[in-house]
């Protein structure tokens, strides 16, 4: 390959050091800062996974409330950001709107725009990691022609974010603790995953000096994508489209479909680069998802059943076998969403709201790395030699 290495699709090449997420994909491990995912989904909240990824270790009881009452007053955004929301179509796809709204922060909070300085960037972190739930909810009010709801502050973190999504002004929400605890949950789960093509994304984005906001924005865009954040949507519009036609009794003929390499169609929420085993934040789903279903009285949701005898099938069949398929975070994750009552084209935007974190702490270890330069990838030039025009 001559001069340079040629890896497309990166299958090889290691990007960065990272002392923030490790995974072991033939083991199905997922450590952040070393504490097991399924510790952390447990005994943690997501703010204190927040404090863990920035600052590399679990909060004290002082930091720990410190941390979450600076990002509890941030979690408003600027009165001047709705008049920029109200210009998009009401039936833009809110992944359209996010890439739109968090790049916007960055024309809101001057002081937060310095991706070189630390405090600025400190700054940015805890607006990003308040106001994404909040513009999140915001971007869903406006597709549904309601009007928005301002945060209150003493509800949790997920709490906060259910109050603004589901309250109206003449209606209040009770947060009920059990979808709390799985909302969070999800966001936990979320919340980092290494060097995956968004955070990727984001680092490249961030090394040559943009601000902050417009590097998380680069990584909204790219999660977006049906082959990394965007499989959780479409994850629950093929077992929609699976449970028009019959459901269950249709599994087989579905499974061949995904087999046969000239259909095009993919077992969505199935398959990842580095797990070889199963991802252990699908395991962690699935209980959540039971959990939640049982609350809600759904324990009979056609979509869980229909989800879990493709799973079956897929977990014994040779093609999925030879290929260490498995099932990913998203294969589970969108049918406890829309059990909570969250709307399908809304789970990505979600995504993004918990990834953000991570794309921040990611951020940050990069440009505190002494080795760190714009990233300037190579290529292994095939066009036309030199010529002359005529
Ligand atoms: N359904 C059917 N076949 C599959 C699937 C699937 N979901 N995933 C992979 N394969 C096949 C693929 O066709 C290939 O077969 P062959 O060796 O015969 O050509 C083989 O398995 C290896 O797959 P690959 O596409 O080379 O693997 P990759 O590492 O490039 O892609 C992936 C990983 C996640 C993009 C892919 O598995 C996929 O498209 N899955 C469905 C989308 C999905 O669920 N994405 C969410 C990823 S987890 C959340 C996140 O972090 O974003």
């Amino acid at each position: 390959t001559g001069k340079f290495t040629y890896d497309p699709g990166f299958l090889s090449t290691a990007s960065c050091q990272s002392s923030i997420t490790y995974i072991d994909g033939d083991k199905g491990e997922l450590l952040y800062r070393g504490y097991p995912i399924e510790q952390l989904a447990v005994n943690c909240d997501y703010l204190d996974t927040c404090y863990l990824l920035l600052n590399g270790d679990l909060p004290n009881a002082d930091q720990r409330a410190n941390f979450h009452k600076r990002v509890l007053n941030h979690t408003m955004v600027n009165e001047q950001m709705q008049f920029f929301l109200r210009s998009f179509r009401r039936d833009a796809h809110p992944m359209a709107v996010m890439t739109g709204l968090v790049g916007a922060l960055s024309a809101f909070y001057h002081d937060s725009t310095d991706i070189n300085n630390p405090e600025h960037r400190e700054i940015a972190a805890i607006r990003l990691i308040a106001k994404m739930p909040t513009l999140v909810a915001m971007a869903y009010k406006y597709s549904v022609g309601q009007p928005f709801m301002y945060p209150k502050n003493d509800l949790s973190y997920a709490g906060n974010f259910m109050h603004m999504m589901f309250a109206t002004p003449c209606a209040d929400y009770k947060v009920n603790p059990v979808i709390e605890r799985a909302l969070d949950r999800i966001f936990i789960l979320h919340a980092d995953h290494e060097q995956n093509a968004s955070t990727s994304t984001v680092r490249l984005c961030g090394s040559s000096g943009t601000n902050p906001f417009a590097a998380i924005a680069a990584g909204v865009a790219c999660l977006w994508g049906p082959s990394h954040g965007g499989a959780n949507e479409a994850c629950l519009n093929m077992l929609g489209e699976i449970q028009a036609k019959g459901g269950v009794a249709k599994v087989g003929e579905f499974m061949n479909q995904v087999k046969d390499k000239n259909s095009g169609v993919k077992l969505m929420g199935f398959g990842h680069r580095v797990y070889k085993n199963y991802d252990p934040r699908a395991k962690l789903m699935q209980e959540t998802c039971k959990e939640v279903l049982t609350e809600l009285g759904l324990e009979n949701d056609p979509l869980f059943k229909l989800a879990m005898a493709l799973e079956k099938i897929a977990l014994e069949d040779d093609y999925f076998v030879a290929r260490k398929l498995y099932p990913n975070v998203d294969f589970y994750s969108g049918i406890v969403q829309r059990a909570i009552g969250i709307p399908v084209q809304l789970f990505t935007a979600i995504f993004a709201l918990a990834r953000t974190v991570g794309w921040i702490a990611q951020l940050n270890e990069m440009i505190a790395d002494p080795e760190y330069k714009i990233g300037r990838p190579r290529q292994l030039f095939t066009g036309a030699a030199a010529r002359n025009v005529k």
